[in-house]
Protein backbone atom coordinates (compact mmCIF):
# COMPACT_ATOMS: atom_id res chain seq x y z
CA UNK A 1 0.00 0.00 0.00
CA UNK A 2 1.16 3.24 -0.90
CA UNK A 3 -0.14 6.86 -0.35
CA UNK A 4 -0.38 8.14 -4.04
CA UNK A 5 -4.38 8.51 -4.55
CA UNK A 6 -7.10 10.16 -6.71
CA UNK A 7 -8.98 12.81 -4.71
CA UNK A 8 -11.21 14.85 -6.73
CA UNK A 9 -10.09 13.85 -9.52
CA UNK A 10 -6.03 15.15 -8.78
CA UNK A 11 -3.36 12.48 -8.39
CA UNK A 12 -2.18 13.29 -4.80
CA UNK A 13 0.85 12.05 -2.62
CA UNK A 14 -0.43 12.32 0.96
CA UNK A 15 -2.37 15.19 1.46
CA UNK A 16 -0.86 17.38 -1.60
CA UNK A 17 -2.19 17.28 -5.19
CA UNK A 18 1.25 16.77 -7.17
CA UNK A 19 -0.08 19.81 -9.19
CA UNK A 20 1.14 22.04 -6.75
CA UNK A 21 4.71 20.56 -6.83
CA UNK A 22 4.64 20.30 -10.52
CA UNK A 23 4.30 24.35 -10.41
CA UNK A 24 6.42 25.23 -7.58
CA UNK A 25 9.36 23.40 -8.09
CA UNK A 26 9.11 22.29 -12.14
CA UNK A 27 9.57 18.54 -13.96
CA UNK A 28 11.19 16.30 -13.96
CA UNK A 29 10.97 15.91 -9.92
CA UNK A 30 10.76 12.81 -7.65
CA UNK A 31 8.00 13.01 -5.15
CA UNK A 32 8.43 10.46 -1.79
CA UNK A 33 5.64 10.11 0.72
CA UNK A 34 7.03 9.80 4.07
CA UNK A 35 4.25 7.97 5.42
CA UNK A 36 4.77 5.19 2.52
CA UNK A 37 8.40 4.75 4.23
CA UNK A 38 7.06 4.47 7.66
CA UNK A 39 4.16 2.27 7.43
CA UNK A 40 6.67 -0.08 5.41
CA UNK A 41 9.66 -0.06 8.16
CA UNK A 42 6.85 -1.41 10.37
CA UNK A 43 4.84 -3.66 8.11
CA UNK A 44 8.08 -5.04 7.80
CA UNK A 45 9.21 -5.31 11.38
CA UNK A 46 5.46 -6.51 12.14
CA UNK A 47 6.49 -9.29 9.97
CA UNK A 48 9.55 -10.32 11.57
CA UNK A 49 7.53 -10.55 15.20
CA UNK A 50 8.89 -13.23 17.18
CA UNK A 51 12.48 -13.02 17.06
CA UNK A 52 15.26 -11.76 18.45
CA UNK A 53 16.08 -8.26 17.74
CA UNK A 54 16.52 -8.25 14.42
CA UNK A 55 18.56 -5.82 13.18
CA UNK A 56 17.00 -4.21 9.85
CA UNK A 57 19.49 -2.28 8.19
CA UNK A 58 17.91 -0.45 5.16
CA UNK A 59 20.06 -1.03 1.72
CA UNK A 60 21.17 2.85 1.53
CA UNK A 61 21.85 2.34 -2.21
CA UNK A 62 18.24 2.29 -2.60
CA UNK A 63 17.68 5.82 -2.13
CA UNK A 64 19.85 7.80 0.14
CA UNK A 65 18.35 11.20 0.25
CA UNK A 66 19.13 12.68 3.73
CA UNK A 67 16.11 13.14 4.00
CA UNK A 68 15.03 9.56 3.30
CA UNK A 69 17.67 8.58 5.34
CA UNK A 70 16.55 10.91 8.47
CA UNK A 71 12.77 9.34 7.99
CA UNK A 72 13.65 6.01 8.22
CA UNK A 73 16.40 6.45 11.57
CA UNK A 74 13.32 8.01 13.26
CA UNK A 75 11.54 4.29 12.34
CA UNK A 76 14.37 2.49 13.98
CA UNK A 77 16.26 1.52 10.83
CA UNK A 78 19.95 1.00 10.95
CA UNK A 79 22.26 0.78 7.32
CA UNK A 80 23.98 -1.21 5.02
CA UNK A 81 26.03 0.69 3.18
CA UNK A 82 28.45 -0.27 -0.04
CA UNK A 83 31.06 3.07 0.52
CA UNK A 84 31.78 5.65 2.91
CA UNK A 85 29.91 7.89 1.04
CA UNK A 86 26.90 5.62 2.48
CA UNK A 87 28.37 5.63 5.65
CA UNK A 88 28.66 9.40 6.22
CA UNK A 89 25.06 9.61 4.76
CA UNK A 90 23.69 7.11 7.18
CA UNK A 91 25.14 8.47 10.43
CA UNK A 92 25.15 12.56 9.19
CA UNK A 93 20.90 11.33 9.12
CA UNK A 94 21.28 9.73 12.69
CA UNK A 95 21.64 6.06 12.00
CA UNK A 96 23.47 4.31 15.22
CA UNK A 97 27.32 3.12 14.02
CA UNK A 98 25.92 0.05 15.56
CA UNK A 99 23.30 -0.64 13.10
CA UNK A 100 25.67 -0.33 10.31
CA UNK A 101 26.51 -3.01 8.33
CA UNK A 102 29.46 -2.45 5.76
CA UNK A 103 28.82 -4.68 2.28
CA UNK A 104 30.73 -4.60 -0.88
CA UNK A 105 33.00 -6.67 -2.89
CA UNK A 106 35.79 -3.31 -3.39
CA UNK A 107 35.82 -1.96 0.25
CA UNK A 108 39.02 -0.21 0.22
CA UNK A 109 41.67 0.42 3.33
CA UNK A 110 40.91 3.90 3.28
CA UNK A 111 37.34 2.53 3.67
CA UNK A 112 37.79 0.35 6.11
CA UNK A 113 39.97 2.70 8.45
CA UNK A 114 37.04 4.99 8.44
CA UNK A 115 34.27 2.61 9.19
CA UNK A 116 36.64 0.79 12.28
CA UNK A 117 37.40 4.17 13.82
CA UNK A 118 33.86 5.76 13.31
CA UNK A 119 32.56 2.22 14.82
CA UNK A 120 29.97 -0.26 13.06
CA UNK A 121 28.03 -3.75 13.34
CA UNK A 122 29.92 -5.83 11.08
CA UNK A 123 31.93 -6.05 7.95
CA UNK A 124 30.80 -8.37 5.58
CA UNK A 125 33.39 -9.78 3.62
CA UNK A 126 33.57 -11.20 0.25
CA UNK A 127 37.03 -12.31 0.02
CA UNK A 128 39.70 -13.83 1.58
CA UNK A 129 41.80 -11.34 0.14
CA UNK A 130 39.47 -9.02 1.80
CA UNK A 131 39.46 -10.37 5.50
CA UNK A 132 43.97 -9.70 5.06
CA UNK A 133 43.07 -6.69 4.60
CA UNK A 134 40.79 -5.65 6.93
CA UNK A 135 43.07 -7.46 9.23
CA UNK A 136 46.24 -5.71 8.67
CA UNK A 137 44.36 -1.95 8.41
CA UNK A 138 42.58 -3.17 12.44
CA UNK A 139 46.24 -4.02 13.26
CA UNK A 140 47.53 -0.74 12.33
CA UNK A 141 44.53 0.87 14.08
CA UNK A 142 44.61 -1.46 17.46
CA UNK A 143 41.62 -2.03 17.06
CA UNK A 144 39.49 -5.08 16.52
CA UNK A 145 37.10 -5.64 13.54
CA UNK A 146 34.33 -7.46 13.35
CA UNK A 147 33.58 -9.85 10.74
CA UNK A 148 30.83 -11.90 8.89
CA UNK A 149 31.57 -13.67 5.28
CA UNK A 150 29.19 -13.33 2.53
CA UNK A 151 28.91 -17.23 1.14
CA UNK A 152 27.60 -16.96 -2.56
CA UNK A 153 25.61 -20.14 -2.45
CA UNK A 154 25.03 -20.87 -5.82
CA UNK A 155 20.99 -20.60 -5.95
CA UNK A 156 19.39 -19.30 -8.85
CA UNK A 157 17.18 -16.13 -8.07
CA UNK A 158 15.00 -16.03 -10.72
CA UNK A 159 15.50 -12.35 -11.12
CA UNK A 160 16.83 -10.02 -13.86
CA UNK A 161 20.57 -11.16 -14.64
CA UNK A 162 21.83 -7.88 -14.06
CA UNK A 163 20.63 -7.66 -10.27
CA UNK A 164 20.83 -11.53 -9.74
CA UNK A 165 23.96 -11.81 -7.07
CA UNK A 166 24.10 -15.38 -5.26
CA UNK A 167 25.13 -17.72 -8.50
CA UNK A 168 28.60 -19.14 -8.55
CA UNK A 169 29.53 -16.98 -11.55
CA UNK A 170 28.83 -13.69 -9.68
CA UNK A 171 31.51 -11.66 -8.43
CA UNK A 172 29.66 -11.92 -5.12
CA UNK A 173 30.52 -13.65 -2.33
CA UNK A 174 32.84 -16.97 -1.15
CA UNK A 175 32.01 -19.53 -2.78
CA UNK A 176 30.05 -22.17 -0.41
CA UNK A 177 32.38 -24.96 -0.85
CA UNK A 178 35.67 -22.85 0.10
CA UNK A 179 33.70 -21.04 2.91
CA UNK A 180 34.87 -22.85 5.70
CA UNK A 181 38.34 -22.54 4.70
CA UNK A 182 38.10 -18.98 4.52
CA UNK A 183 37.00 -19.04 8.34
CA UNK A 184 39.95 -21.36 9.10
CA UNK A 185 41.85 -18.88 7.65
CA UNK A 186 40.45 -15.82 9.11
CA UNK A 187 40.12 -17.33 12.25
CA UNK A 188 44.02 -17.44 11.87
CA UNK A 189 44.32 -13.56 10.82
CA UNK A 190 45.13 -11.01 14.31
CA UNK A 191 42.52 -8.45 14.82
CA UNK A 192 39.40 -9.85 13.16
CA UNK A 193 36.57 -10.73 15.49
CA UNK A 194 34.31 -13.15 13.49
CA UNK A 195 30.97 -13.31 14.58
CA UNK A 196 28.47 -14.33 11.60
CA UNK A 197 27.14 -15.41 7.92
CA UNK A 198 25.79 -13.22 5.72
CA UNK A 199 24.24 -13.73 2.38
CA UNK A 200 22.33 -11.70 0.00
CA UNK A 201 21.17 -13.26 -3.75
CA UNK A 202 19.80 -10.72 -5.84
CA UNK A 203 16.87 -8.19 -5.74
CA UNK A 204 13.45 -8.14 -7.06
CA UNK A 205 12.59 -11.43 -6.29
CA UNK A 206 9.09 -12.48 -6.48
CA UNK A 207 9.34 -16.16 -5.39
CA UNK A 208 10.60 -16.91 -1.62
CA UNK A 209 12.04 -20.29 -2.75
CA UNK A 210 15.75 -19.38 -4.06
CA UNK A 211 15.80 -17.61 -0.50
CA UNK A 212 14.80 -20.47 1.04
CA UNK A 213 17.25 -22.79 -0.56
CA UNK A 214 20.37 -19.91 0.51
CA UNK A 215 19.17 -19.75 3.85
CA UNK A 216 18.69 -23.29 4.62
CA UNK A 217 22.63 -23.26 3.23
CA UNK A 218 23.29 -20.47 5.83
CA UNK A 219 21.76 -22.97 8.95
CA UNK A 220 24.08 -26.05 7.78
CA UNK A 221 26.96 -23.62 7.56
CA UNK A 222 26.72 -21.97 10.44
CA UNK A 223 25.92 -25.35 12.48
CA UNK A 224 29.41 -26.34 10.27
CA UNK A 225 30.96 -23.55 11.75
CA UNK A 226 30.44 -24.06 15.50
CA UNK A 227 31.57 -27.42 15.14
CA UNK A 228 34.68 -26.01 14.01
CA UNK A 229 34.80 -23.76 16.98
CA UNK A 230 33.52 -20.40 15.62
CA UNK A 231 31.36 -18.35 17.89
CA UNK A 232 28.61 -17.18 15.28
CA UNK A 233 25.93 -14.65 17.16
CA UNK A 234 24.68 -13.10 13.71
CA UNK A 235 23.14 -14.42 10.47
CA UNK A 236 22.74 -11.49 7.77
CA UNK A 237 19.84 -12.60 5.70
CA UNK A 238 20.62 -9.98 2.91
CA UNK A 239 17.25 -8.07 1.18
CA UNK A 240 15.92 -8.45 -2.13
CA UNK A 241 12.23 -9.15 -1.49
CA UNK A 242 10.63 -7.78 -4.89
CA UNK A 243 7.53 -4.91 -4.99
CA UNK A 244 5.15 -5.23 -7.71
CA UNK A 245 5.60 -2.81 -10.53
CA UNK A 246 3.26 -3.79 -13.01
CA UNK A 247 -0.63 -4.56 -11.72
CA UNK A 248 -0.73 -7.01 -14.71
CA UNK A 249 1.52 -9.38 -12.61
CA UNK A 250 0.89 -11.20 -9.36
CA UNK A 251 2.41 -9.11 -6.41
CA UNK A 252 5.48 -10.54 -5.40
CA UNK A 253 4.66 -12.30 -1.83
CA UNK A 254 4.36 -10.20 0.94
CA UNK A 255 6.77 -9.50 4.28
CA UNK A 256 3.98 -11.71 6.11
CA UNK A 257 4.99 -14.23 4.11
CA UNK A 258 8.91 -13.71 4.11
CA UNK A 259 8.91 -13.56 7.75
CA UNK A 260 6.83 -16.92 8.16
CA UNK A 261 9.55 -18.80 5.43
CA UNK A 262 12.52 -16.53 7.88
CA UNK A 263 10.75 -18.05 11.26
CA UNK A 264 10.59 -21.75 10.02
CA UNK A 265 14.04 -21.37 8.11
CA UNK A 266 15.76 -20.01 11.36
CA UNK A 267 14.64 -22.10 13.74
CA UNK A 268 16.78 -23.14 16.35
CA UNK A 269 20.12 -21.24 14.84
CA UNK A 270 20.32 -19.16 18.11
CA UNK A 271 21.95 -15.94 16.11
CA UNK A 272 20.72 -11.86 16.27
CA UNK A 273 19.11 -12.23 12.79
CA UNK A 274 19.97 -9.28 10.26
CA UNK A 275 17.98 -7.62 7.16
CA UNK A 276 19.12 -5.76 4.23
CA UNK A 277 15.64 -4.92 2.34
CA UNK A 278 15.67 -1.37 0.14
CA UNK A 279 13.55 -1.65 -2.38
CA UNK A 280 10.53 -3.59 -0.57
CA UNK A 281 10.82 -0.01 1.99
CA UNK A 282 11.36 2.78 -0.55
CA UNK A 283 9.98 1.61 -3.94
CA UNK A 284 6.07 2.53 -3.64
CA UNK A 285 7.25 5.46 -1.55
CA UNK A 286 8.17 7.31 -4.67
CA UNK A 287 7.13 8.85 -8.13
CA UNK A 288 8.99 10.57 -10.80
CA UNK A 289 6.62 13.36 -11.84
CA UNK A 290 6.76 14.86 -15.11
CA UNK A 291 5.51 16.91 -18.06
CA UNK A 292 4.42 15.88 -21.08
CA UNK A 293 5.79 18.15 -24.31
CA UNK A 294 4.42 17.02 -26.93
CA UNK A 295 2.87 14.00 -28.64
CA UNK A 296 4.10 12.95 -32.00
CA UNK A 297 2.60 10.77 -34.49
CA UNK A 298 4.44 7.25 -35.24
CA UNK A 299 3.74 4.31 -37.89
CA UNK A 300 1.63 2.82 -35.28
CA UNK A 301 1.40 4.13 -32.16
CA UNK A 302 2.00 8.10 -30.83
CA UNK A 303 5.07 8.78 -29.13
CA UNK A 304 4.33 10.39 -25.80
CA UNK A 305 7.32 12.93 -25.27
CA UNK A 306 8.05 13.71 -21.68
CA UNK A 307 10.59 15.55 -19.92
CA UNK A 308 11.74 12.93 -17.72
CA UNK A 309 14.61 11.25 -19.66
CA UNK A 310 16.36 7.77 -19.35
CA UNK A 311 19.20 9.78 -17.08
CA UNK A 312 16.26 10.68 -14.41
CA UNK A 313 14.83 6.80 -14.16
CA UNK A 314 17.49 4.61 -15.65
CA UNK A 315 15.13 1.24 -14.79
CA UNK A 316 13.39 0.72 -18.15
CA UNK A 317 16.87 1.43 -20.41
CA UNK A 318 19.26 -0.80 -17.76
CA UNK A 319 16.49 -3.71 -16.48
CA UNK A 320 13.72 -3.81 -19.32
CA UNK A 321 12.24 -2.65 -15.80
CA UNK A 322 8.18 -1.74 -15.87
CA UNK A 323 7.06 1.53 -14.38
CA UNK A 324 3.43 2.17 -14.29
CA UNK A 325 2.59 5.20 -15.72
CA UNK A 326 -0.46 7.59 -15.32
CA UNK A 327 -2.48 10.64 -15.37
CA UNK A 328 -2.06 13.37 -12.62
CA UNK A 329 -4.96 14.77 -13.75
CA UNK A 330 -6.89 11.84 -16.17
CA UNK A 331 -9.96 12.88 -18.38
CA UNK A 332 -11.16 8.92 -19.02
CA UNK A 333 -9.65 8.29 -21.92
CA UNK A 334 -7.46 5.50 -22.53
CA UNK A 335 -4.38 5.58 -25.15
CA UNK A 336 -1.79 3.07 -26.67
CA UNK A 337 1.79 4.93 -27.02
CA UNK A 338 5.07 4.62 -27.01
CA UNK A 339 6.43 6.89 -23.85
CA UNK A 340 9.96 8.21 -24.37
CA UNK A 341 12.39 10.81 -23.14
CA UNK A 342 14.04 14.26 -25.20
CA UNK A 343 17.49 11.95 -24.77
CA UNK A 344 19.12 10.92 -28.07
CA UNK A 345 19.29 7.19 -27.84
CA UNK A 346 16.36 5.45 -28.69
CA UNK A 347 16.91 3.09 -24.95
CA UNK A 348 15.37 6.59 -23.79
CA UNK A 349 12.03 4.56 -23.96
CA UNK A 350 10.14 4.09 -20.62
CA UNK A 351 7.23 2.38 -22.43
CA UNK A 352 6.35 0.92 -25.62
CA UNK A 353 3.25 0.07 -26.93
CA UNK A 354 1.36 1.00 -23.47
CA UNK A 355 -2.21 1.69 -22.43
CA UNK A 356 -2.32 4.62 -20.68
CA UNK A 357 -4.45 7.52 -19.60
CA UNK A 358 -5.34 9.63 -22.55
CA UNK A 359 -2.46 12.36 -22.12
CA UNK A 360 -1.69 15.57 -24.39
CA UNK A 361 0.81 18.09 -24.52
CA UNK A 362 1.19 20.11 -21.10
CA UNK A 363 -0.56 17.61 -19.23
CA UNK A 364 1.37 16.15 -15.88
CA UNK A 365 2.36 12.26 -15.67
CA UNK A 366 4.19 9.83 -13.09
CA UNK A 367 5.72 6.88 -13.32
CA UNK A 368 4.92 4.85 -10.35
CA UNK A 369 7.25 2.88 -7.61
CA UNK A 370 10.27 5.70 -8.48
CA UNK A 371 11.28 5.75 -4.73
CA UNK A 372 14.08 2.74 -4.78
CA UNK A 373 17.24 2.87 -7.46
CA UNK A 374 16.10 5.81 -8.98
CA UNK A 375 16.86 9.41 -8.18
CA UNK A 376 20.41 7.92 -7.11
CA UNK A 377 20.84 6.03 -10.15
CA UNK A 378 20.11 9.24 -12.11
CA UNK A 379 22.75 11.26 -14.21
CA UNK A 380 23.46 14.52 -16.20
CA UNK A 381 23.73 12.36 -19.29
CA UNK A 382 22.77 15.35 -22.35
CA UNK A 383 23.57 17.92 -19.84
CA UNK A 384 20.22 17.97 -18.41
CA UNK A 385 19.90 19.49 -15.10
CA UNK A 386 20.12 16.56 -12.00
CA UNK A 387 16.61 15.56 -10.84
CA UNK A 388 15.29 17.54 -7.93
CA UNK A 389 13.69 15.64 -4.86
CA UNK A 390 10.56 16.78 -2.90
CA UNK A 391 9.46 14.22 0.40
CA UNK A 392 5.79 15.08 1.74
CA UNK A 393 4.53 14.06 4.78
CA UNK A 394 0.66 14.95 5.30
CA UNK A 395 0.29 18.43 4.35
CA UNK A 396 3.45 19.43 4.40
CA UNK A 397 6.14 18.88 1.53
CA UNK A 398 9.84 20.24 1.09
CA UNK A 399 12.39 20.29 -1.82
CA UNK A 400 14.99 17.69 -0.11
CA UNK A 401 17.47 17.98 -2.87
CA UNK A 402 17.48 20.93 -5.15
CA UNK A 403 17.47 20.83 -8.83
CA UNK A 404 21.25 21.09 -9.44
CA UNK A 405 20.99 23.31 -12.63
CA UNK A 406 23.44 23.98 -15.52
CA UNK A 407 25.43 26.37 -14.47
CA UNK A 408 26.56 24.44 -11.31
CA UNK A 409 27.42 21.65 -13.70
CA UNK A 410 29.19 24.00 -16.03
CA UNK A 411 30.45 24.96 -12.76
CA UNK A 412 32.08 21.88 -12.42
CA UNK A 413 34.12 21.82 -15.10
CA UNK A 414 37.58 23.24 -15.71
CA UNK A 415 38.99 24.57 -18.66
CA UNK A 416 43.40 23.52 -18.52
CA UNK A 417 46.05 26.91 -18.89
CA UNK A 418 46.76 25.77 -22.54
CA UNK A 419 42.69 26.17 -23.70
CA UNK A 420 42.64 29.54 -21.77
CA UNK A 421 45.10 31.23 -24.49
CA UNK A 422 42.90 32.12 -27.34
CA UNK A 423 42.55 30.07 -30.65
CA UNK A 424 45.34 30.38 -33.30
CA UNK A 425 43.12 32.10 -35.79
CA UNK A 426 42.02 35.16 -32.99
CA UNK A 427 46.09 35.63 -32.37
CA UNK A 428 46.82 36.56 -35.36
N1 LIG B 1 22.10 -6.07 0.41
C1 LIG B 1 23.04 -6.11 -0.57
C2 LIG B 1 24.35 -6.68 -0.26
C3 LIG B 1 22.73 -5.63 -1.85
O1 LIG B 1 23.65 -5.70 -2.82
C4 LIG B 1 21.44 -5.09 -2.11
C5 LIG B 1 21.09 -4.58 -3.44
C6 LIG B 1 20.52 -5.04 -1.05
C7 LIG B 1 20.88 -5.55 0.20
C8 LIG B 1 19.14 -4.47 -1.20
O2 LIG B 1 18.36 -5.21 -2.07
P1 LIG B 1 16.80 -4.88 -2.22
O3 LIG B 1 16.14 -5.21 -0.92
O4 LIG B 1 16.69 -3.42 -2.52
O5 LIG B 1 16.38 -5.71 -3.34
N2 LIG B 1 19.58 -1.04 -9.38
C9 LIG B 1 18.82 -2.28 -9.38
C10 LIG B 1 18.91 -3.00 -8.05
C11 LIG B 1 20.32 -3.28 -7.59
C12 LIG B 1 20.37 -3.95 -6.24
C13 LIG B 1 21.75 -3.96 -5.70
N3 LIG B 1 21.91 -4.55 -4.41
C14 LIG B 1 17.39 -1.97 -9.77
O6 LIG B 1 17.06 -0.83 -10.06
O7 LIG B 1 16.56 -2.90 -9.85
Amino acid sequence: MDHFELRDGRLHCEDVPLDEIAEAVGTPVYVYSAATMERHARVFRDALAGLEDPLIAYAVKANPNAAVLATLARAGLGADIVSIGEYRRARAAGMPADGIVFSGVGKTADEMAYALRHGLCQFNLESVEEAEMVSAVAAGLGLDAPVAFRVNPDVAAGTHAKITTGSARNKFGVPYGDAMAAYARAAALPNLRIQGVAVHIGSQLTDLTPLADAFAKVGTLIARLREAGHAIGHADLGGGLGVPYDPSLPPPPSPELYGDMVRQATRGWDVRLIFEPGRLIVGNAGVLLSRVVRVKPGVADPFVIVDAAMNDLMRPALYDAWHEIEAVAPRGGRMRANVVGPVCESGDTFASERDMDAVSADDLVVFRTAGAYAATMASTYNSRPLTPEVLVSGRDWAVVRERLDVESLIRADRIPPWLERPPLRDAV
